[in-house]
């Protein structure tokens, strides 16, 4: 029967009792890791968040009645002991920070008993995510998961301190809003008040702080909870957290410069990384152009090599249709791996078709300088050497060519590299690569809708150069927008707002808004442009993002205490979950898409 820890307290945490405590007497709770009884001394590893400690039980040094209970300690029970810190009897053990001590315990109390849990707690979890999400309280006992979520936490913490040092001021903005079609799919809450009538589950505050700065807040930060209804991934949550900021009288140089003293101090104090700065930065074009990603990777090479010209007079028809269609022809030299097999350059090629590649051309260059190619023949020699040359090939290396409109040599080439580059071992999770990627395009041209669609949010201000462009040619307009991206992930994004009514309109009217919808929409926010608004500009980061890559970690469910899977299901609590038809009629719906029978 469970005990009680009534005239306890605990005095240390497990790992935080040190050799320097040896001869004191201390009290500690946590889980048994394991226990081992070896007839007159038992052993059990005692963990709690900070780590593990031994404690040793010996008949004489306990009573009768606690050495029987130790005996019987069993995984993940709950207990409180009494002790004296000793030295190691035994052997020590270099892999624990308390591996040179043990306490000598002469006071148990079992708190709780436990089951024998479905999976072993443990850290490099070999149990099956979909089995370790279902029963997550057990899962976030393991070490690695209690570190990522200490870090994320250090991260929350010392972001509150740095933004409020610089002037920030933390305000809370509503997560029931009005609902707007831009961007994603919004999540709706239906009103009881209101029957026929929903909320939204704001996608961002970005309407908020702006209307923060017109009523003369500054500088404003956030740590906001976001809702999405998109299609997931593993960098992708539909719940997730922004560090959100906005600040009045200022342009890209001074966001840039308040985000990059914050991230140089973060991973200092965090990781003891140095960031230096300033950051590089890269225009939109040029990351596009070198590495086929507006998120590019830097921690490699591997850039693109625009070939058009190259090859603009041969008779190869892939390379002469592009061409003559607009597009480019576009190829990656995969230093020293001449030498593929021919079944993993397929695999290469099938992997271009997934990125809409109508195939991929290669030459493979031999040690001995010969080349072997897909499209050789159709190439005169001094076409292919011209090429290769301007590829910088080499003896041993492959060269990959795309030949297609420029957005699918992009999609394409800019996904080859960052495979190969797994493939070759490249990447360094160690290793942290920032760029900032500026002056995107303003306007993005949606097939589907045959409109333009606002490639950040439609309230992003142009850069003035380009101010004309907006009726002449709207496509070629670049933005006052900046993303941060770190080894090749969109950590964070912002823009310079327009904050001219008449731009703002202006603007309304090349996305296909009538005036009145626009006003329908976003009628607070025009209004209150009315009343005298600061030049402001602001930026988010994902939260989530963030710590996932500072943990070292794949996805962002392991720095999320609680995620969601790829269907946007809880595995463990099993939401979304059907209501009681009383819910249902209290809110004046009714569920129209009853599933079929068979
Ligand atoms: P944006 O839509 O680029 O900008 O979002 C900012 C950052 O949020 C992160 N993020 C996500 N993280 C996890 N799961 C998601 N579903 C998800 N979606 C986005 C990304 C991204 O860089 N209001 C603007 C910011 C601004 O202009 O100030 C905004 O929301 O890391
Ligand atoms: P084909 O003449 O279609 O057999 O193609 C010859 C070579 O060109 C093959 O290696 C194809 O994979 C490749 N190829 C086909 N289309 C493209 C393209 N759009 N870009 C690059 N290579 C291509």
């Amino acid at each position: 029967m469970a005990e009680t820890m009534k005239g306890l307290h605990r005095s240390h945490r497990c790992a935080e009792v040190t050799k320097a405590d040896i001869g004191s007497e201390v009290t500690l709770m946590g889980w048994v890791q394991k226990g081992r009884n070896k007839g007159g001394i038992v052993f059990v590893d005692l963990r709690d968040r900070s780590g593990i400690i031994q404690l040793i039980f010996e008949n004489g040094s306990i009573d009768e009645a606690g050495f029987e209970k130790a005996g019987k300690l069993r995984s993940e029970f709950v207990i409180a002991v009494v002790g004296t810190v000793e030295a190691r009897s035994g052997a020590v053990n270099p892999n624990l920070a308390t591996g040179e001590i043990e306490i000598r315990v002469k006071t148990l109390r079992v708190l709780s008993e436990a089951e024998t849990p479905p999976f072993p707690i443990e850290e490099d979890s070999k149990t099956r995510e979909e089995v370790r999400l279902k029963y997550r309280y057990l899962d976030l006992r393991r070490p690695d998961l209690q570190r990522n979520l200490m870090l994320r936490s250090q991260v929350a913490t010392l972001t509150r301190d740095y933004f409020t040092k610089e002037g920030f001021l933390e305000i809370e903005t509503p997560t029931m809003i009005k609902s707007t079609p831009e961007g994603a799919r919004d999540y709706l809450i239906p009103s009881r008040i209101h029957p026929g009538e929903f909320y939204a589950l704001p996608q961002s505050p970005q309407i908020y702080k702006q209307l923060l700065m017109c009523s003369g807040y500054d500088r404003y930060f956030q740590l906001a909870r976001c809702y999405r209804d998109e299609d997931l991934r593993a960098d992708r949550q539909p719940e997730f957290t922004q560090i959100d900021l906005e600040m009045s009288f200022v342009d890209v140089d001074d966001v840039i410069d308040v985000n990059e003293r914050f991230l140089a101090r973060l991973f200092k104090e965090v990781l003891n990384v140095e960031v230096p700065l300033p950051i590089q930065r890269i225009t939109w074009q040029e990351a596009m152009d070198r590495y086929g990603s507006d998120k590019p990777d830097l921690r490699f090479g591997m850039e693109l090599h625009n070939v058009t010209d190259v090859v603009k007079n041969c008779e190869f028809a892939v390379f002469k249709g592009a061409i003559e269609n607009g597009g480019s022809v576009r190829g990656i030299n995969a230093k020293g791996q001449g030498s593929m097999p021919r079944k993993k350059i397929d695999k290469l090629v099938a992997f271009a078709k997934d990125y809409g590649a109508k195939g991929l051309a290669y030459v493979a260059i031999q040690e001995d300088g010969s080349l072997k190619s897909s499209f050789a023949k159709f190439m005169k020699d001094e076409e292919m050497a011209a090429l290769v040359q301007a590829m910088e090939g080499e003896a041993g290396d492959l060269l990959l060519f795309a030949a297609d409109k420029n957005k699918v040599v992009y999609d394409v080439l800019g996904a080859l590299r960052l495979e190969l580059a797994k493939q070759m071992e490249l990447l360094n999770k160690d290793e942290f690569r920032f760029v900032w990627v500026t002056e995107f395009p303003l306007l993005e041209w949606s097939e589907e809708q045959n409109r333009f669609n606002a490639m950040h949010h439609p309230f992003t201000m142009l850069m003035e150069e380009d101010l004309e462009l907006l009726d002449t040619d709207p496509g070629k307009v670049r933005a006052k927008a900046y993303d941060i991206v770190l080894n090749g992930n969109e950590i964070g994004g912002g823009s310079v707002r327009i904050h001219q009514n008449d731009i703002q309109e202006k603007m309304f009217e090349v996305l296909g808004f009538t005036k009145e919808a626009a006003y329908e929409q976003f009628g607070f926010l025009l209004n209150a442009f009315k009343y005298g608004v600061p030049p402001h500009a602001g930026l988010a980061y994902g939260l989530d993002r963030l710590a996932m890559l500072m943990a070292k970690e794949d996805s962002i469910r392991d720095v999320i205490a609680f995620p969601k899977v790829k269907d946007a299901s809880d595995l463990m609590s099993e939401a979304p979950s059907p209501v009681a038809q009383e819910q249902l009629d209290e809110l004046e719906l009714k569920i129209h898409a009853a599933k079929e029978e068979d």
